[in-house]
């Protein structure tokens, strides 16, 4: 059992922290929001995600989870400070560090014994050294015994417990190697692949996996635009390709494009490392400009469509950035509501989870209770998040409640024959059959 202190109680700190309690370490996650911690002392759950809040129940129960704003405490005795806190875009891109170097620097002003500095947030390759130094120049009339190891964190948001618990690998990357094998053996019963490396290869192994994955997003939307204008059916291209072991089926679903807080803010944060140290990363560029043109797209065909946008009532379900989470940050919905407003559309929406999250992001938009509130007058409907609720639909009291029955299936979650078949006008992504 180890004792671990937390640094930052989001999403990535507050799985992080559960997760290593449930394998029954003594963890306390610490934040600087009083709120957060105040509602956690309550087991009142700061975000959605599916089974969080029994987990945190059961360990808080348990007395191995506990959560504080009080850095003396948390740091107090603890073997390991893992820093959790957020990374968020800068204003040309680049990964704003003030946080990490924040906590780096509470570390160094609090800790005086033995310490393993664990950083989960995704951050530029050459942190790890810089947070080092950090430390080193705040103790240099009282050094502190203490190493940095570089962990990235790839749990998705909606399955995080899942994913922490059973991970396809854990990274570790360090100058010290004894200091990664400690981390190391904080995850040895989760038998999964554990890669130690140094510290600068680990930071670029997140960045590359998630550049890569909205790549692969980016590469299968191009290839659906083709289809529609070809007359193939995207979603069969991806299965076929899907088949052939080197390729494989995840990440092919083509759509209005990836959002959220990661994808985002990582490809540009690596785009900006890479012309910093004058690179050119034109196919990060390619990918980001593919992203951004999905969501525009749906637009267009839609004007097209209905002639033109203004004063058409337009319904939208799904508001998050993917199913099973309440997270609206960078969803394409955020621009594809903006779009239609700026043409004069009046949006209607509803999202199962999202809905306090729209209401204090989305300006003039009306949130309505369920689909059919939704399409009651709807000149269309988008379909923005893929929500497992909207497989069940009842289209028949959709189509009666429409105005016209125009559906933009903007995740290709429907059977367009199906809908066809029942009197709508059924558009999706990359399906020109
Ligand atoms: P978040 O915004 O949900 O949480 C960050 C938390 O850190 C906030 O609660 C904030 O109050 C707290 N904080 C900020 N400064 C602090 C300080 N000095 N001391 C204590 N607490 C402080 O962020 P997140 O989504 O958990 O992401 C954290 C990092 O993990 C980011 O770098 C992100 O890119 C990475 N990441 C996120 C995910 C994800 O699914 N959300 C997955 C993998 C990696
Ligand atoms: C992503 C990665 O999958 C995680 O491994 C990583 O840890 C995390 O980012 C992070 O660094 O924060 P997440 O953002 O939670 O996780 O969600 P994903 O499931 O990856 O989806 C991201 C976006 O891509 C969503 O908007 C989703 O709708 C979109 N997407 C995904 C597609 O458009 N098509 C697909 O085939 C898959």
């Amino acid at each position: 059992m180890s004792k671990i202190c937390v640094i930052g109680t989001g999403y990535v700190g507050l799985v992080t922290g559960t997760c290593f309690a449930d394998l029954g370490n003594d963890v306390m996650c610490l934040d600087v929001d009083e709120t957060r911690i105040s509602k956690l002392n309550q087991n009142i759950m700061p975000i959605y995600e599916p089974g969080l809040e029994q987990v945190v129940s059961a360990n808080r129960k348990a007395g191995r989870l506990t959560f504080t704003t009080n850095f003396e405490e948390a740091l107090e005795d603890a073997d390991f400070a893992f820093i959790a806190v957020g990374t968020p875009s800068g204003v040309d891109g680049e990964a704003d560090l003030q946080y990490v170097r924040s906590a780096a620097e509470a570390v160094a002003d609090l800790v005086n014994h033995p310490i393993v500095v664990v950083n989960k947030s995704t951050v530029p390759v050459g942190t790890g050294d810089w947070v080092a130094d950090i430390i080193k120049k705040r103790r240099a009339g009282k050094p502190l015994e203490f190493s940095v190891v570089s962990n990235p964190e790839f749990l998705r948001e909606g399955s995080a417990l899942n994913d922490f618990m059973k991970p396809d690998r854990v990274v570790l990357g360090s100058t010290n190697r004894d200091a990664a094998n400690q981390v190391a053996q904080l995850y040895n019963t989760l038998r999964c692949p554990i890669l130690i490396t140094d510290l600068r290869t680990a930071e670029m192994i997140k960045y590359a996996s998630n550049a890569f994955l909205a790549t692969r997003i980016s590469f299968i939307n191009e290839i659906a635009n083709i289809c529609e204008e070809l007359g193939a059916d995207v979603t069969e291209v991806a299965t076929g390709m899907g088949y052939d072991n080197r390729i494989g089926r995840a990440f092919l679903d083509a759509g209005l494009g990836w959002g959220g807080s990661c994808f985002p803010k990582d490809v540009k944060a690596l785009a900006h490392m890479a012309v910093l140290h004058g690179t050119q990363p034109q196919l990060l560029q390619a990918v980001m400009d593919i992203n951004r043109n999905q969501r525009r797209r749906i637009i267009f065909k839609l004007r097209k469509a209905l002639g033109n946008l203004n004063e058409k009532v337009i319904g939208v379900l799904g508001l998050s950035f993917k199913p099973n989470t309440d997270d609206i940050r960078e969803a394409p919905s955020l621009e594809i509501v903006h779009l239609l407003q700026n043409e004069g559309a009046v949006v209607k929406a509803y999202d199962p989870q999202a809905m306090e999250n729209a209401s204090a992001m989305m300006k003039n938009i009306v949130l309505c209770d369920n689909p059919y509130q939704v399409a009651e007058g709807a000149d269309a409907i988008i379909l923005a998040t893929e929500w497992n609720e909207f497989r069940q639909i009842d289209f028949e009291r959709l189509h009666k409640a429409m105005r016209q029955p125009i559906i933009m299936d903007g995740r290709n979650l429907w059977d367009p024959n199906q809908l066809k078949e029942m009197g709508f006008v059924y558009f999706g992504v990359g399906r020109g059959t």
